[in-house]
């Protein structure tokens, strides 16, 4: 295993905290965030950020993981948000987030998340369609605002292809298309209304990707809208969002590009095409989610059954799953795994990791080398901290589980786990 894990005597360490210590405290399953690794990496990202361009803004994706303590860890550390509902939109405010510092993402956005946006003084809202437009500057005219846009451009690029490919006009639900003259129409529309003020435009062309080229496709091809923008209607946008989608390890297989590797190549295909169209260099956005809060995540579970079915496999079934882990059943995603009491045992074989969901495919893993499992012992599933919490689910009424933050030895708890009480409360 590749990955960098803290063991003392045998034992899985989070923030400098026992595994069994924690499961102790808060029971078990049980989602542990650490807190260095969250701030480590929102750091490499906002200093990347002044090292290739010199000044822009990271906006941490929190879709990824969210709760009013993360909103609180990225404005402590210098980094706007990307909210993409009410919901998101609303616990930032709660923890008074600097509203000029999020960016509100959605493809159909209600009119009262509109309204809440404006109400807010949310700093960017990236509008998605013509109707949103229309809608928005409906909207900002009543309330006396005029709202500040980005638009949400198809740049025609799937990187999920063994290489990546430009595609004539992909087939997304989001934003607006470049080929067909869509997005130029978006462009001088919001420019004619009233209440709307065009900053620029965002992209993002997807998620888990190991691959540095098609980041930079997209860099050259926004760009060079934003300059056909310019020659067609004399007006220079300032911003330039491109979206998140950084690939992080989640086992050996996996090969992540260092920040850095993404940031030269990419800042370097934006400078140069702006150079070569006669365009101020744009005030650059980011939105990277999961490469922050993946790998500072950590999912304790107790084993329960250990079922082996001789010659065929053996089933390992633990206290969670689909429920606070739905990535598995819907994306057959991998995840390394280990005994958190004796985390440096070899594996003495491969077994198949099952949740409790009255559901056959409820499973967190199929082939997972594990060093002989037992009844009460501690699983740890490692890098969840992305994509887990956020996509958690009731399913069979389990509640969803506690986080807890750990930092230098210490242990606190941010979200609480639902309770019976919890999971009836909005039964009449
Ligand atoms: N910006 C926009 C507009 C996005 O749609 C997303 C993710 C991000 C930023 C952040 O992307 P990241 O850096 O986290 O890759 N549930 C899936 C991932 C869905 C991602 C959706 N959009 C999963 O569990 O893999």
């Amino acid at each position: 295993m590749k990955r960098n894990v803290t063991i003392k005597n045998g034992e899985l360490h989070l923030g400098g905290v026992a595994a069994s210590a924690l499961a102790k405290e808060y029971g078990t399953p049980l989602y542990v965030m650490e807190e260095d690794v969250i701030r480590r990496n929102m750091r490499a990202f906002r200093d990347s950020m002044k090292e290739f361009y010199g000044e822009g803004l990271v906006c941490y994706a929190s879709k990824a993981f969210c709760c009013k303590e993360i909103y609180r860890i990225a404005n402590s550390e210098g980094l706007g948000v990307d909210v993409v509902s009410l919901g998101e939109l609303y616990t930032a405010h709660c923890v008074d987030f600097p509203m000029e510092k999020v960016c509100f993402h959605g493809n159909n956005k209600s009119e009262e998340e509109l309204r809440a946006a404006l109400e807010y003084g949310v700093g960017r809202i990236v509008a998605d369609n013509l109707p949103e437009l229309r809608q928005l500057n409906e909207i900002a005219g009543k309330m006396g605002k005029k709202a500040p846009v980005l638009l949400r451009i198809k740049p025609g690029i799937d990187a999920h292809t063994h290489s990546f490919i430009r595609t004539g006009q992909i087939d997304s639900k989001f934003g607006f298309a470049l080929e067909t003259g869509e997005a130029m129409a978006a462009v001088k529309e919001a420019l004619s209304a009233e209440n709307i003020l065009l900053l620029g435009v965002h992209c993002h062309i997807g998620s888990q990707i190991f691959q540095v080229d098609p980041f930079v496709e997209a860099a050259r091809v926004m760009v060079g809208f934003m300059a056909d923008v310019k020659d067609q209607t004399g007006h220079e946008m300032s911003d330039l969002n491109l979206g998140g989608g950084f690939g992080i390890r989640y086992t050996d297989e996996d090969e992540p590009v260092p920040f850095a590797g993404y940031m030269g190549p990419v800042s370097q295909a934006v400078k140069e095409t702006a150079a070569a169209r006669d365009l101020r260099q744009p005030f650059v956005l980011i939105e990277p989610g999961r490469s922050i809060v993946g790998e500072a995540g950590t999912t304790l579970y107790t084993i329960g059954s250990v079922k082996e079915i001789p010659g065929i496999r053996t089933y390992v079934a633990v206290d969670g799953g689909m429920g606070d882990n739905p990535r598995y059943i819907l994306y057959q995603s991998k995840y390394d795994m280990l005994m958190a009491c004796r985390a440096e045992e070899e594996p003495d074989g491969a077994y198949t990791v099952a949740g409790k969901c009255c559901e056959s495919g409820d499973l967190l893993g199929e082939n997972v080398p594990l060093a002989a499992p037992k009844q009460g012992e501690l699983l740890a599933v490692l890098a969840t901290g992305a994509y887990n919490y956020s996509m958690a689910s009731r399913y069979n009424r389990r509640g969803v589980p506690p986080v807890v933050m750990t930092k230098d030895g210490k242990a606190r708890l941010i979200v609480r786990g639902e309770s019976l009480e919890d999971l009836v409360k909005n039964d009449l």
